[in-house]
């Protein structure tokens, strides 16, 4: 029998994790810290500009907005910021449509205000990190104002460009991600382009070199300003299929371009050219949007021979949408399937590969509403969740608010949402057949304006936000819940947050340890080892709303050292209670 499978035999039936411990111990830390690089061992905060701080009073966050605010995020103790796009764009779908990969929209600032800011967060030990928008651009781009001219112009072929069929409809049927068809008609060109998200985001082609070449110019461009690294957005989608109609998956007709188009065989020779390119040898990191990469291709993706340094892999995120990425029509789940999703991507980079960890992003609901039970509350659930952030194995992602535990919005219309894929769900809903009050209870609980809704600073008006009015309403919790009350109480959602990064941070077996779960069929409770030499730490984490007994076993021996309700069971969990226990300290332990 392996160490593993001996391990989780025993770990199943709740005992003896303690006793296998000190067999465990085969890598020695100084080694595995040795191979450590420092964006393993740093959490990574994400900004969405638009919603975090306005310092022109028009509502729309800026650059000279960030600089204001990096002292909370060193205060958090964050070493790099991911920025989502700052760069030229209409913003149909919030800079994911981008006119111009290296320039600055005006709505944001300037250059000169974007490396103020990266020479600021370098100040604070800060890296910024960009977004690579490399699938799409927007159709404002020069690049396809000339391709859609006529068919012999020289970018002609920089986009997908496909005859209609005989009967004058679309080349497939395939649905974009936002909804419709995911083909638009191009009166000038007499053909139809392919645009796997809004038909402002038409798809590049990166079949043809010379578009791959700008696009890797363009990320040379960053690097030579000093970024930290990139985040790669919606990279399964650059690698097309044969163009073939799929079968239909809802009543309009169309099947999800995601189901037709995503991983598709060859996408690792363009992105190992891109890594060979562009990222190879500097000290930077790189990681991939992945969604619909599993974790058993991990392998293929990160690690020694993979082509980025981590990916983002979502199936512990679409839970609920076991049924394709349509959100009227959710699934229940229940915490072992979390374990589990979250297990598989462990399990995956065990030996060779790292993720992130990530509970939140711009694109998701709060975590405090998607994965804990109607009625658990806000500040527990959301320490809660900081604690499994925080000591999983991996870089920890934190999304602007999920620090200060904000939770989802409900605005009574869809006409009261900015979102382009809010407003594309609606109608899907309403085309399946529910009514608008079932429509929009699904809009409530995935639109991505949950996460959008501006930073909460104070309580002054709007939150401190802008002086102005703010492009989309701020949460009216805010007099409560923001950075500047939080910050001066040790018992907040921030203060949390703060304890858990110092602590991960200067913890060897959180900054290199390996991972075994506990209790994997436990549904109340969610319960992992990080061991490294002769360091190891247990983390246990109540997502119930009733008190969970700990079998006694697995906390033997141990010393608690966070508690986030401190309750003084020794055996019982309080709903939503999460904690943190050591090995006692050894005699001459080298920490
Ligand atoms: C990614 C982004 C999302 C965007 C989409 C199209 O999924 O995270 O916000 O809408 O790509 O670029």
């Amino acid at each position: 029998m392996t160490m593993k499978r001996f391990l989780r035999k025993f770990a199943k039936s709740g005992i003896a994790a303690l006793a296998c411990a000190g067999m465990l111990l085969t890598a020695s830390a100084v080694s595995a810290e040795g191979r450590i690089k420092w964006w393993q061992t740093t959490a990574v905060y994400q900004i969405y500009p638009k919603s975090f701080a306005d310092t022109t009073g028009n509502g729309v966050g800026d650059i000279p907005g960030i600089i204001r605010h990096l002292d909370h995020i060193r205060s958090l103790g964050a070493g790099a910021i991911w920025l989502t796009p700052v760069y030229s764009s209409p913003m149909v779908d919030n800079g994911y449509d981008i006119s111009d990969y290296t320039d600055i929209d005006p709505a944001y600032g300037t250059m000169e205000d974007f490396d103020r800011l990266v020479t600021e967060a370098q100040k604070r030990n800060i890296r910024i990190v960009m977004d690579l928008v490399f699938n799409h651009s927007s159709d404002n781009n020069l690049w396809f104002q000339e391709s859609k001219q006529n068919r012999t112009n020289p970018k002609a072929d920089w986009y997908i460009w496909r005859d209609a069929k005989p009967d004058g409809s679309a080349p497939t049927n395939w649905r974009s991600i936002f909804g419709g068809s995911a083909w638009t008609w191009c009166a000038e060109r007499g053909q139809y382009y392919l645009h796997t998200f809004a038909p402002q985001q038409p798809d590049l082609n990166w079949e043809n070199p010379e578009v791959r070449r700008a696009l890797y110019d363009a990320a040379l461009f960053w690097l030579d300003k000093g970024v930290g690294g990139f985040r790669i957005d919606a990279i399964p989608y650059i690698k097309k299929p044969a163009f073939r109609d799929g079968i239909p998956d809802d009543a309009d007709g169309l099947v999800s371009i995601h189901t037709m188009t995503a991983n598709t065989p060859g996408i690792l020779d363009f992105l190992h050219e891109f890594k060979n390119e562009v990222f190879a040898g500097r000290d930077i990191f790189t990681v991939g949007e992945a969604n619909g990469v599993q974790p058993k291709d991990l392998p293929r993706w990160v690690g020694e021979n993979g082509v980025f340094d981590m990916v983002f892999e979502f199936s512990h995120m679409n839970l609920s949408l076991k049924n394709g990425e349509t959100w009227c029509h959710p699934t229940p789940w229940k915490l072992t399937e979390l374990k589990a999703a979250l297990n598989a991507t462990q399990e995956a980079t065990r030996e060779n590969g790292w993720c992130p960890v990530f509970f939140e992003n711009h694109d998701q609901p709060r975590c405090v509403n998607h994965f804990f039970p109607e009625g658990a509350d806000r500040e527990k659930a959301a320490k809660a969740m900081a604690t499994v952030l925080l000591t999983l194995r991996g870089t920890p992602f934190i999304y602007e608010g999920q620090e200060l535990g904000f939770s989802n919005v409900a605005w009574p219309s869809i006409r009261d949402y900015d979102d382009i894929s809010s407003r594309g769900q609606y109608e899907i809903a309403l085309k399946d057949g529910f009514s608008p009050t079932e429509a929009m209870k699904f809009v409530h609980f995935f639109s991505r304006d949950n996460a959008r809704t501006p930073m909460q600073w104070d309580d002054s008006p709007n939150a401190g936000f802008t002086t102005g009015t703010p492009w989309l309403p701020v949460h009216d919790d805010y007099a409560l819940q923001n950075a500047e009350a939080e910050a001066r109480d040790d018992r907040s959602v921030f203060a949390w947050y703060r304890r858990l990064v110092e602590f991960r941070r200067s913890h060897p077996a959180l900054r290199a340890g390996g991972y075994e779960e506990l209790l994997p069929e436990n549904e109340q409770i969610f319960a992992f080892l990080r061991t490294v030499g002769s360091h190891q730490i247990l983390t246990l984490v109540n997502f119930s709303l009733e008190e969970a007994s700990i079998p006694e076993e697995i906390i033997a021996g141990r010393k608690l050292v966070m508690d986030s309700e401190e309750n003084g069971q020794k055996t019982v969990l309080q709903p939503l209670e999460a904690r943190i226990y050591e090995i006692a300290k050894q005699e001459g332990s080298a920490r």
